[in-house]
């Protein structure tokens, strides 16, 4: 058992001044599990870009890596993780990963916040004890990801940090030789996308796995309702309607001495370059969820929503009601809403010429009816055991020399999300070929440094704010 963080890591300019209030945790899902929630402040001051670090890491470490007791890893072909990102989903995540490989070993972490990084630590030495190497291994800062990817000890890396930063992260980890897993959503604009796909084909020239955290993907029902789909059960597909309709969401309010980029790093959900807004965070499952059902990317988007009940400072909308055009003439109705208070409802109906299939969110099940409504099929499915399935099959492909790269399915549903977001904001159709070719949104700031003064909060106009 270690010493605690303190012990173990040496940090340039730390504050600490944690835990920091939080309104509501972040859920993806009415029940998701959660995982652990220590914050902190840290800071290295280095500049980033989506694709910086790479010398900057060599000098000016902010922290001292401890490593010990690794060197058997090779010998006994232990799978070695480490975690970039270490929140609710890092928690969640790198504890899926433990439960239900064997051979694997935790082995390093970064976060914004040591504190965090610790939190993390201490649950899986509690519930891992096996599985953990004997130091806490401890990176702190923005440039933090980057010794994680130069840490030869780190064979399998967990990108569970905030979604703004996940194109860059995801291309230096290929570049690095990592394998990935990688939480949603992939991106948050056209050029981080671009990004993703080229990290997805440099992934399948290196053979490193990329696997990705939609994890309704690998859930059972799920997977059996789009298999009788596919068999026609339903008939031809002739359109479908999802919702992602959920309560409020936490808020992490600005203290004393945080400069613009530490506030909003912290406070991620809340700024458009580092969550995408919620039909992007959040629906990108239901979006993921059309998009597998469809077999296609939509052609267009056209959508409307607003924003009413978020905090002044929060760039987040509060709806969004997107219609998507699949190949075929074939109409998604898509609605996500987060609002404190209003009903929750999230899930999926697909309508076919013979019957219609219901696939609800997390343990809600699918159920196929036919034209007079009589059930024809029906199915549960567990939501933790599809987190946790993910973690297996990136494992096994590792082990069996076949790695999975399945990046570009989740940056297309991600761009799809894009789409529907641009069209909202803006009032106009956006059509994938825009968004694909044409489109120059790139929200991540350039040269973005922890002390760096930020534009103050965007707020979108529909029929003002322009299509880029
Ligand atoms: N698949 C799912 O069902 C599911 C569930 C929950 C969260 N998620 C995803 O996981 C991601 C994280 O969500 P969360 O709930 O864990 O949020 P969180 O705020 O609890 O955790 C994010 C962590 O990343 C750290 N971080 C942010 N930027 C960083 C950077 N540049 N370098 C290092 N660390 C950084 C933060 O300090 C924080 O500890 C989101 O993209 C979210 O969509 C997915």
């Amino acid at each position: 058992m270690s010493g605690g963080w303190a012990a173990h890591v040496v940090l340039g300019q730390i504050r600490l001044s944690w835990p920091f209030p939080e309104t509501e945790r972040l859920t993806d899902m009415p029940n998701e599990p959660s995982g652990a929630s220590a914050l902190g402040t840290g800071s290295t001051g280095e500049a980033v870009s989506r694709r910086a670090f790479v010398a900057a890491a060599a000098g000016g470490a902010a922290v001292t890596m401890v490593h010990s007791s690794l060197a058997a890893a090779e010998e006994t072909q232990e799978i070695r993780l480490g975690v970039i990102g270490c929140g609710g989903r890092g928690s969640g995540a790198i504890n899926d990963s433990l439960s239900i490989n064997e051979g694997v070993r935790l082995v390093a972490t970064a976060d914004l916040y040591a504190p965090k990084c610790a939190s993390l630590w201490k649950a899986m030495r509690e519930a891992h004890p096996n599985k953990v190497a004997a130091s806490d291994t401890i990176a702190a800062g923005l440039d933090s990801y980057r010794r994680i990817l130069d840490d030869p000890n780190v064979d399998l890396v967990l990108i569970t940090t905030s979604p703004g930063f996940r194109p860059g992260y995801l291309q230096e980890a290929v570049e690095a030789g990592k394998h990935v897993f990688t939480e949603k959503p992939a991106c948050v604009d056209p050029a981080g996308y671009r990004i993703c796909l080229e990290a997805h084909d440099a992934a399948v020239a290196r053979e490193t796995a990329i696997v990705a955290g939609t994890q309704y993907r690998r859930q059972t029902n799920y997977v059996a309702a789009v298999e009788q789909i596919r068999q026609g059960v339903i008939g031809d597909v002739i359109g479908a309607s999802s919702r992602y309709c959920t309560g409020g969401i936490w808020y992490r309010p600005r203290t004393e001495g945080m400069s613009d980029a530490e506030f909003q790093a912290n406070n991620w959900y809340h700024f458009i370059w580092l969550s995408g807004d919620h039909i992007v965070e959040q629906a990108v499952h239901n979006i993921d969820t059309m998009n597998w059902v469809m077999d296609a990317n939509p052609v267009s988007a056209f959508g409307s929503g607003g924003r009413f009940t978020r905090p002044e400072d929060s760039e987040l909308w509060d709806s969004f009601s997107i219609n998507y055009e699949y190949p075929g003439e074939r109409i998604v109705t898509f609605m996500s809403r987060q609002i404190p208070g209003a009903a929750v409802d999230v899930g999926n109906v697909i309508y076919g010429t013979k019957g219609e299939c219901h696939i609800g969110a997390t343990n809600a099940g699918s159920r196929i009816f036919d034209r007079a409504g009589a059930t024809v099929w029906e199915m549960e499915g567990s939501i933790a055991d599809a987190y946790k399935q993910e973690h297996k099959d990136l494992v096994d492909s590792i082990r069996a020399g076949k790695p999975i790269v399945e990046l570009r399915q989740m940056a297309d549903s991600s761009l799809v999300a894009v789409m529907g977001r641009m069209a909202a904001y803006t009032g106009q159709k956006v059509t994938w070929k825009f968004a694909t070719e044409e489109s120059k949104l790139d929200l991540f700031p350039k040269d973005l440094t922890w002390e760096s003064s930020l534009p103050k909060p965007q707020f979108a106009v529909p029929g003002k704010t322009k299509l880029v």
